[in-house]
């Protein structure tokens, strides 16, 4: 017996921004997504969409890149398509984005863009015929670029209000649809996805890591906000915070490694012990002075924190960190592993660590939670054949999926699992269609070329195969 509970949610988890495409129709906005250029020269290790878009962020103007995200693998347009063959392979929940920027296209107007909601009743409505459950996330890494352009994105206090009405007009129109809300996307992913969520340009003369922690302390009011606002439309919608799973383990016995992992696990759970106990912990609040960080936390905020702790966690989960407490000038560092293979990204392979985490998080918590996402990126050979044989990638979901089994049988309440992504799309950090992770490969190079057909690979039968045993097969 594998515990897992008869109504338990296989499925695979997308982003609007990597997947949608159709970056300027019916009166979208430009998102910070939309900037992101493929850079074919960079060394995949290196390359960091924040730093990139930072980097680049004039270059927009100038048209001198291509943009993969603008037109994404099509989705928009397509997607009868994808989710035609997703209820083939009985994928029974898509995890899935709304671009803020089609509902708002600045993200500071009046009035909604009626267009925009429309394509979204129609996708939603569209699975729901599948017999496919849309978990929705109402920000994945694409605030408009107007915000960040105007009000230094989420670091300027009004953001909080812009997010709101926003997410008000959807939990509001899609309440029948969609029942599970995800807030935010890995809002812990804030330093190193920091351009990408926080959307601040202007780093106020060095004092970036100052600026970062106030836009994060604002993330975290409008998340409460959001699950009030929620709650008054339909108390039955579960609202959710997620994490990306950066928990590490030390290096070594030293004691400077075993310390530097344990204060680095902390200020990792230092984002869901806000958003789901409700306050800001103690270790924070002395991290904060020791390091000249002041935020204006008011009692407002901290009443709104306290009343509106979120229902689930969602959790990502791809590759384990490994820190080093002093990298030679004392600081800590997060360090390879040398015991894990790793793939062309240098994200390296560690089921156990799915296991550790969530049976941490269960401990921690004791909320419901799902994994967001999981999966690995792996660059795929299509054969003359039209075939991928992909073993690689089912023994990384084999080992992925078992571990999960294991934190069940201890007791953890999991209620869904979601692959990323089930088919190919770009990439968030490279903006490569290369780097891929789906059970359907999608046929668009990093130039965005190709006929894009939907080619089931070897893992698309074992995944269905997995659904339809309730994952008694593993
Ligand atoms: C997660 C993001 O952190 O990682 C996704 O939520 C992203 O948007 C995924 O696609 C994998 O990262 P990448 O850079 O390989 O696409």
């Amino acid at each position: 017996m594998n515990k897992i509970k008869n109504n338990f949610l296989w499925g695979g988890a997308i982003a609007a921004n990597q997947a949608e495409g159709s970056f300027n129709s019916d009166n979208k906005g430009l998102s910070t997504a939309d900037i992101q250029p493929y850079l074919p020269n960079a060394r995949p290790t290196e390359l960091h969409f924040n730093d990139l878009d930072r980097e680049h962020f004039n270059e927009y103007k100038n048209g001198n890149y291509h943009y993969p995200k603008r037109s994404g693998v099509h989705f928009f347009e397509r997607y009868k398509e994808y989710i035609d063959k997703l209820a083939e392979m009985h994928i029974e929940t898509l995890r899935l984005s709304i671009a803020w920027t089609r509902i708002f296209p600045n993200g500071d107007e009046e009035e909604p863009n009626e267009k925009g909601l429309i394509y979204y009743d129609h996708l939603f409505e569209y699975m729901k015929e599948k017999g496919i459950e849309p978990i929705v996330t109402i920000s994945h890494y694409e605030m408009p670029l107007h915000l960040v352009e105007k009000y230094n994105g989420w670091s300027e206090r009004k953001t909080i209000t812009f997010f709101a009405k926003y997410s008000e007009i959807v939990l509001r129109r899609y309440q029948k649809l969609v029942k599970y809300w995800i807030v935010m996307n890995q809002i812990n992913l804030f330093d190193r996805e920091g351009f990408a969520s926080l959307g601040i340009i202007d780093e106020k003369d060095g004092k970036y890591q100052r600026q970062q922690y106030i836009a994060l302390h604002n993330q975290f009011v409008a998340s409460a906000k959001v699950k009030k606002i929620a709650k008054g439309i339909n108390p039955k919608l579960k609202i959710g915070v997620m994490l990306a799973d950066n928990l590490t383990v030390p290096y070594s016995c030293d004691p400077k490694d075993v310390n530097a992992s344990f204060e680095y696990n902390r200020m990792q759970y230092f984002f869901s012990d806000v958003l789901l106990r409700g306050y800001y912990p103690q270790y924070a609040l002395n991290y904060f002075k020791d390091n000249g960080i002041s935020i204006d936390i008011t009692d407002g905020d901290k009443e709104i924190l306290k009343e509106n702790t979120a229902d689930f966690l969602a959790v990502s989960y791809y590759w384990s960190h490994t820190v080093k407490g002093d990298s030679g000038d004392g600081k800590p560092v997060i360090v390879d592993n040398p015991s894990l293979k790793k793939n062309d990204w240098g994200w390296s392979i560690n089921a156990n660590g799915l296991y550790i985490c969530m049976s941490n998080y269960w401990d921690r918590y004791r909320v419901p939670m799902m994994i967001a996402e999981n999966g690995l990126g792996f660059n795929d050979e299509l054969t003359v054949d039209q075939k991928v044989h992909d073993d690689y990638r089912i023994d990384y979901h084999k080992q992925h999926i078992e571990a999960m089994i294991r934190a069940i049988k201890d007791g953890a309440d999991i209620f869904a699992y979601c692959s990323w992504a089930p088919f190919d799309i770009v990439s968030a950090g490279t903006a490569e269609m290369k780097k891929r992770y789906g059970f359907i490969y999608v046929n668009y190079d990093d130039e965005g070329n190709g006929n894009g057909a939907l080619i089931p690979k070897d893992s698309f039968y074992w995944y269905r195969d997995v659904i339809d045993s309730n994952g008694s097969m593993i």
